[in-house]
């Protein structure tokens, strides 16, 4: 099964235009997430990066089972491990490269991915 398509944040209501900067790399440590929340008007959208080593992931703050948030306390995604994407609400882990569900109630369902791309140190909407 392959991993859904980057969503391209220029057709999604409420989130930043390409080109936005979200963050620097060094902001974030080796294994460090942050989320991000948009609001324009009535529109809201969840997002978060996850550094992995040297990479940075990042995905839609809304998980696949009923669509909640997963973070437990803001920016917080990882496991007690810190070897997997957690969800709060009810437990499922997800592989932090690909955002597949492994194990929990949406196992075998993906994060969405969300289209950044790095210029530099800087991590940038794509
Ligand atoms: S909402 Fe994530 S496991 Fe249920």
């Amino acid at each position: 099964m392959k991993p859904p398509k980057p969503l391209n944040l220029d057709d999604v209501p409420g989130a930043p235009p390409p080109g936005s900067v979200l963050c620097d790399v060094s902001e974030l440590g080796p294994r460090d997430s942050k989320s991000f929340v948009f609001k324009d008007g009535n529109l809201r959208f969840e997002m978060f990066l996850q550094r992995w080593d040297d990479e940075v992931f990042a995905y839609k703050n809304s998980c696949p089972h009923v669509r909640l948030p997963l973070d437990y306390r803001p920016g917080k995604f990882l496991d007690y491990d810190k070897k997997h994407i957690h969800c709060a609400n009810h437990g499922a882990l997800f592989r932090v490269e690909d955002g597949y569900c492994i194990k929990g109630p949406c196992k075998g369902k993906f994060l969405t991915p969300v289209d950044v791309i790095r210029r530099g140190d800087e991590i940038i909407v794509g």
